[in-house]
């Protein structure tokens, strides 16, 4: 019978306040499990009410049960050695891949297929290489295999190519998508570090994969641009076509000379539509000092992609990290959670969805507003800068750097100053202070330096 969807709608009242929570067993409680555990943890409050129902992680497998424990505490998650009894157990709906490889993880994953249960991994390499025998075996069964957390952990670029994009013929995805190639170029150029004293530096702060020969290979990446290839495109994961180099070739003089040529040295990935086919590759290549993508620094990731009708968008973040892959994988159970449920409010941003504490929250007043500032004060004495930071530091206006502004034709000195942050009221009521100092030439110029969005 024809339902009009309309007609058919549900006002809120109608829809059951609280459906039970997802249940979600998980396999792996290492970095990526340990950061997804906490997070859902810290965060569940927010999450139901943005998801309509609750997330709670039932069953854990572990290879150390000690350090699961630890992780897990007196929550009454249970524990197990046995990953196949996670991915079997009826009594739960989502199987969450977490350990990593691509032998066991696939058994285990198609074992949790074949049992009626979505999948949610962080595991490109598992999707690389078996992601046509998984995805096939999740379309027979019904059943969704999420994996933003595999591809630019902290980047939603799959949810961007599938939602935010879907209007899009998309022309082409390149990007930084390893975090410890992109960290060991970073230094390498910034400290002149040799590669092995950087790659170490990537793998004690755990950027690394188990076997970083990954990463600086390319085989990373690769992975992770078939993944990206496959969103935008909608071909087949093909790993095996890439064309895949990594940065173990890549000599230090020529990331000096291509410096002076204007130019930065990064590995990218690129994915692009040609007439005859996708060009499908990772390799070192050098970008204008000025790209956006050269202004990816250590271990972030920065993906770029063009589409026909949004031009060219381009995404940023952490590519590596506990919370921030946990980030991505509790993303993609909030998007199974919704598959059963939800009203609209939760389906888009109609804003229905904060939880109360932070409705209920008032926004700041100017004064209150914390911050740091540039000061440009004009002075009669260019020997006024150090005694004008003092002046200001006596008036609870720490200073965090003072300067002389070059000379200019017809203007005089000029006394710049950067400030700590301080309260917008201190500062205000120190700079109309100032105004009345003897030193003063003219009216002081104050702007916010908005350097913490590091
Ligand atoms: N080893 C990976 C990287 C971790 O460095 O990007 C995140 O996939």
């Amino acid at each position: 019978m024809y339902r009009d969807p309309v007609q058919s709608f549900q006002p809120e009242h109608q829809v059951p306040a609280s459906l039970r929570p997802l249940r979600v067993g998980m396999i792996g409680i290492g970095t990526v499990g340990a950061g997804t555990f906490r997070v859902l943890r810290r965060n569940q409050a927010d999450i139901v009410a943005r998801t309509g129902r609750g997330i709670e992680i039932v069953i854990v497998a572990a290879r150390q049960l000690g350090r699961a424990a630890e992780i897990v505490g007196d929550t009454g998650v249970t524990l197990t050695d046995d990953p196949l009894l996670v991915a079997t157990h009826p009594g739960i709906d989502v199987v969450v891949e977490v350990a990593g490889g691509t032998g066991p993880a696939r058994d285990w994953v198609l074992a949790a297929i074949a049992h009626g249960k979505h999948v949610v991994t962080a595991n490109k390499a598992l999707l690389a290489v078996h992601g046509a025998e998984i995805l096939d075996a999740a379309r027979r069964r019904g059943v969704a295999v999420a994996y933003e957390g595999a591809v630019a952990v902290s980047i939603p670029i799959v949810k961007a190519l599938r939602e935010g994009l879907a209007a899009n013929r998309i022309e082409w995805v390149a990007g930084i998508i390893n975090g410890t190639s992109n960290f060991i170029l970073s230094r390498m150029r910034d400290e002149a570090l040799d590669f092995d004293t950087a790659l170490a530096q990537a793998q004690a702060l755990g950027y690394a994969e188990a076997d970083p020969a990954f990463d600086v290979e390319g085989t990373d990446a690769g992975h992770k641009l078939s993944l990206l290839a496959a969103n935008a495109f909608g071909m087949p994961i093909r790993f095996a076509d890439a064309q895949v180099e990594g940065i173990t070739g890549l000599s230090r003089l020529d990331v000096a000379c291509a410096e002076q040529l204007g130019y930065r040295v990064k590995l990218l990935g690129i994915a692009r539509r040609q007439a005859h086919g996708v060009e499908l590759r990772v390799q070192p290549a050098l970008l204008p000092a000025t790209h956006l993508l050269a202004q990816v620094h250590g271990s972030m990731n920065g993906v770029m992609v063009k589409g026909d009708a949004a031009g060219i968008t381009m995404y940023y973040g952490a590519g590596a990290g506990s919370e921030q892959t946990a980030s991505a994988v509790i993303a993609d159970l909030v998007d199974i959670a919704r598959l059963d449920c939800t009203r609209a409010a939760q389906r888009v941003p109609h804003l229905g969805f904060q939880a109360h504490a932070v409705r209920d929250l008032p926004v700041l007043p100017r004064a209150d507003v914390c911050g740091a500032h540039y000061l440009r004060i004009p002075v009669a004495d260019a020997g006024q800068a150090e005694a004008m930071a003092n002046w200001l530091a006596a008036r609870q206006v720490p200073v965090r750097r003072v300067a002389l502004a070059d000379a200019q034709p017809g203007i005089g000195p000029q006394v710049l100053v950067l400030t700590e942050t301080v309260v917008q009221a201190d500062l205000d009521q120190a700079v109309q202070a100032l105004h009345a100092h003897p030193a003063l030439a003219g009216r002081v110029t104050t702007l916010r330096v908005e350097d913490w969005m590091a």
